[in-house]
């Protein structure tokens, strides 16, 4: 039997509610389909600042590079935001890891849930067909960027700046989903304005022969952002810069009703990651409140990535089968709901 190693970084505030449910499920899985799993706990983020000083401790590194994938809970703290002055903060803790271990491509699927339409704000008619795929570039842009002020502090800059071949890495992962889903491909840009975005349309545009069973379409970000609400069913596969895609994908979230449902994979050359896209909703942390869903279905995009195909679409199918049954937590039925605990011992037990 093969073992798969799995570094776990529950991180902060919800982040260890939500990784124990998926570390469950995975558990579950793991007898039913005679699979072995060895989890290896590491620090990441506030927890990691408080234990080492450090957001993304050494120890943390090695245990990813010798793993077979990396499930990641939630990063952040509040009591960094609002400290602007603050050295060190938990999410470079997170830009690091995504860095370190080259993870080019946040890939961010979105799917509207038919018994969930009453839950997003657009309405009914709007939610029919949406299925769409959000690959984020993850590990340049103005997130990465040379960053400083001025002498004085008064001034402030962000770089912003991709090479083609940053583009092209993700633009062709980008343009393989297309090619096994409806054959449609949309570059989010802001040509109009940025250099770098024009860049991403050349590029791109010399890619589209290699791929003629797939329809590329341009569209600047704030057109997309409208779109997004408006008829977001428009859409397939979106690829798009880091910070476009950190926005968009927030306000995609919306349309599944809860952005506690949203899963993500980052994925490049050496080992990948599995997150939910939610961050580490501090207030909830270890109230047995937070949506577990979207971490489960984190692991089970895991499994996907380790062939493991089976087990996945049996996370999937139990999570869409919670759904309809409406056992759900606070975030999407306030009336009627569930315990994050009670979540995934449903998920665990149907699996
Ligand atoms: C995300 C988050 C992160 C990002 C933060 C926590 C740094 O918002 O994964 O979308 O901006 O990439
Ligand atoms: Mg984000």
């Amino acid at each position: 039997m093969n073992t798969y190693k799995i570094a776990v970084l529950p991180g902060d505030g919800i982040g260890p509610d939500v990784i124990a449910q998926a570390i469950k499920v995975l558990k579950a899985v793991e007898k039913k389909y005679e699979l072995k799993f060895e989890f290896n706990e590491g620090l990441i983020g506030a927890v990691a600042i408080d234990k080492t000083g450090n957001p993304l401790p050494d120890e943390t590194i090695a245990l990813c590079q010798a793993s077979d994938a990396v499930l990641l809970g939630a990063v952040g703290h509040p009591r960094f935001d609002n400290d602007p002055n603050a050295k060190v903060r938990p999410e470079q803790g997170l830009l690091k890891i995504r860095k370190t271990l080259g993870l080019y491509a946040n890939i961010r699927p979105v799917s509207a849930f038919p018994l969930l339409f009453n839950q997003s704000p657009l309405k009914n008619h709007l939610l029919e067909g949406v299925d769409l795929v959000v690959y984020r570039e993850l590990t340049g842009g103005i997130y990465f960027g040379e960053k400083g002020r001025n002498q004085d502090g008064t001034v402030a800059f962000d770089n912003c700046s991709y090479s083609v071949e940053e583009i092209q890495r993700i633009a062709k992962l980008a343009f393989e989903s297309a090619r096994n889903r409806k054959k449609k491909l949309t570059l989010v840009d802001k040509a109009n304005v940025l250099e770098t975005s024009r860049l991403w349309r050349d590029t791109v545009k010399k890619m589209e022969p290699s791929y003629p069973d797939v329809t590329v379409d341009y569209m600047f970000v704030d057109n997309a952002a409208m779109k997004l609400i408006q008829w977001p069913a428009y859409f397939d596969v979106i690829v798009t810069e880091n910070m476009f895609g950190d926005i968009l994908t927030d306000e995609a979230s919306v349309l599944t009703g809860s952005i506690g449902l949203l899963p993500s994979a980052s994925v490049g050359s050496g080992v990948a990651l599995f997150e939910p896209i939610h961050g580490s909703y501090p207030q909830a942390a270890g109230k047995n409140i937070a949506n577990p869903y979207a971490t489960i279905l984190a692991a089970a995009m895991m499994l996907d990535y380790l062939n493991i195909y089976e087990a996945g679409i049996a996370i999937k199918n139990a999570v869409d089968k919670a759904l309809a049954e409406g056992k759900v937590t606070i975030d999407i039925n306030p009336d009627k709901y569930i315990s994050t605990t009670e979540a995934g011992d449903y998920i665990a037990s149907i699996v």
